[in-house]
């Protein structure tokens, strides 16, 4: 590396919690980026067409998959992952794609079985009689029947998250990654955090206007913690060849802007596993399947054309959004997921731009659980001892509204049913 790439995060300006005044953070760490990048002798214009580049050459690649009715996602058997017979094809795939359905994962009537034993779970304990209305949402209709339900501690989910067919896929994925640079061991690929999340139930008939693209992992804080500066810094100092969208790098240890949409956990992938049917034209998710995009997200708004105290359209506490205006090359390759079936899960990188296509009188149900792949790290190792207490307590975990539904339930999964990767994944061993 030769020293005018080398890592200076102390040249940035940095706020490890959100700064007071917005729009001044985003000016300042805006002109440092744009003056690190000049310090390399390129231009941000030079740098950010190298990325336009990038991802146009992927999205004429996605429709061109398209165009020969080619699935875009990634297939890939259970069977396969679990024999170690994933061929070099699909593994290109896999990585070019960042995303993926596991045919296969769990059995159709085992799915089923955990869906049926949700509902029973919720409506043995008068969940829909005591309903408040969405917790993230002021205006929530109060005692409506809710999609997404804040449970989290029912025997099904439980029983998927400790599952040893579960901890493969997730080891699987987690070695996608490089989880090995700077001389630091970031994660441990072969062990998962159980990140506890809720479960959605969308009966048939449903009405849904879905949910716009977006990106999961942070806000502003993307740009502004030292941690994530340093996780991008090939961006942010004219290296952008070097970026790697795999490697982790500084990002299993800082911290993240608080929000009513954050992750304290790092996730590789994110993902949900099906528990019903589910066609590919109801409503179902979809992603823009290009790993490299982030750095598209990242560099854009230090093109001239934005304002200087716009991050195109980033705030804290909201979710990262994505917009025909600043992003529209990238919105052209929204791909979504093919049929699926009870048992198989869906997976896709954690920067990945995704969201749910909107549907009018749903066919069939759309249950999922939300399991992600979140392996052991510094940072989903301290969120894991919130996640104990609320095991424990059978509390909603902090990332989540403060609803708590399940503590006097008492069906609730219990610690004496936690199996070795479940201890491990809550950090009790
Ligand atoms: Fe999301």
């Amino acid at each position: 590396m030769s020293s005018s790439t080398e890592v200076r995060p102390d040249a940035l300006p940095h706020w490890e919690t959100p700064p007071a005044d917005l729009p001044e953070a985003i000016r300042s760490v805006k002109r440092a980026i744009r003056a690190r990048i000049g310090a390399s002798g390129r231009s941000v214009e030079e740098v950010f067409a190298v990325v336009a580049r990038t991802v146009a050459d992927r999205v004429a690649e996605i429709q061109a998959d398209k165009d020969r009715g080619e699935t875009v996602w990634p297939v890939i058997d259970y069977s396969d992952i679990e024999n170690g017979t994933v061929s070099t094809a699909q593994l290109d795939k896999l990585r070019r794609r960042g995303c993926l359905v596991v045919r296969g994962h769990f059995d159709r009537d085992q799915a089923l079985a955990w869906d049926a034993g949700i509902v029973d779970y919720v409506e043995g304990n008068d969940f829909f009689e005591h309903y408040r209305g969405p917790g993230d949402d002021f205006f929530g209709s109060v005692g409506s029947r809710p999609e997404i339900y804040p449970i989290y501690w029912s025997t099904g989910q439980m029983e998927a998250r400790q599952s040893p067919r579960m901890a493969r896929v997730q080891a699987f994925l987690n070695a996608q990654w490089k989880s090995e640079s700077e001389g630091v061991t970031w994660f441990d690929r072969e062990r998962d955090s159980l990140y506890p999340d809720r479960i959605r139930r969308r009966p048939p008939g449903a009405d849904s206007s879905g949910l716009g693209p977006h990106s999961d992992p942070g806000t502003l804080d993307l740009w502004m913690t030292r941690s994530y500066q340093q996780a991008f810094r090939h961006l942010f100092d004219g290296s952008v060849e070097e970026y790697d969208p795999w490697d982790a790098s500084f990002r299993t240890t800082g911290p993240q802007y608080p929000g009513s949409t954050m992750c304290s956990a790092f996730r590789t992938f994110q993902g949900w596993t099906a528990l019903s049917d589910m066609a590919h034209d109801q409503g179902v998710l979809f992603s823009v399947p290009i790993p490299e995009a982030m750095a598209y997200l990242m560099l854009r708004p230090l093109l001239d054309d934005v304002p200087d105290d716009d991050m195109c359209g980033v705030m804290t506490n909201q979710v990262f959004p994505a917009s025909e205006r600043w992003h529209s090359p990238l919105l052209a390759a929204i791909s979504g997921i093919p049929d699926v079936s009870a048992g198989d899960s869906v997976w896709w990188h954690c920067d990945m731009l995704h969201g749910v296509a909107p549907v009018q009188d749903q066919q069939g149900w759309g249950n999922v659980m939300y399991i992600p792949a979140a392996p052991w790290c510094e940072r989903n190792e301290r969120y894991a001892a919130d996640v104990r207490d609320a095991f424990l307590t059978g509390s909603s975990p902090g990332d989540f509204p403060e609803e708590h539904y399940e503590r006097e339930w008492p069906d609730r999964f219990g610690a004496d049913q936690l199996n070795p990767i479940g201890r491990r994944g809550l950090g009790l061993d």
